[in-house]
């Protein structure tokens, strides 16, 4: 999957993951570092294999690591991390190699992994629940502050 090492390699994406972490350092909640991207994509590609999507691995592994590029620019200004992913996403996709059509497909899947869709098989829902399912919410010692509403917590180990 060389589009998905040009990504991780990006000097972009390694910028905003740096940055993510410099904000989340102190962080009691979930962390929107290396490993939860590598959750999601991983996590994806399963639901992807069960529900037989058909989608190409580079997408959703695209899609995973840059869902949450963007968090660090929440904490600074306030622009919601899903919007600010987005924005940021399509420079690192189009060096990376992915066609306009595949950069655009990506890039509205990370503009809607916040909202809670209804049942379907678009590479956007496909996100949203890998999203969910990478937190460990069933097992988290902080769940009674998290803001997150219940009804959107994980709250089953297995997939
Ligand atoms: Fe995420």
């Amino acid at each position: 999957m060389k589009k998905i090492e040009a990504i991780w390699n990006h000097p972009k994406f390694r910028h905003y993951l740096a940055l993510n972490e410099e904000w989340e350092k102190d962080r009691v909640f979930c962390l929107h570092d290396k490993n939860h991207l590598i959750d999601v994509a991983r996590i994806g590609y399963i639901l992807n294999l069960e529900q037989n999507l058909g989608f190409e691995k580079e997408l959703i592994y695209a899609a995973a690591l840059l869902h949450d590029i963007g968090k660090w620019m929440q904490y600074q200004d306030g622009t919601p991390h899903h919007k600010a992913s987005a924005f940021l996403c399509m420079e690192i996709l189009q060096d990376a190699g992915f066609s306009p059509i595949e950069c655009n497909t990506i890039e509205s899947a990370i503009a809607t992994h916040k909202e809670y869709l209804l049942e379907d098989a678009s590479l956007n829902r496909l996100l949203f629940m890998a999203d969910i399912k990478s937190r460990l919410c069933f097992a988290c010692t902080q769940k009674e502050h998290c803001n997150w509403k219940d009804s959107q917590k994980n709250h089953t180990l297995t997939l």
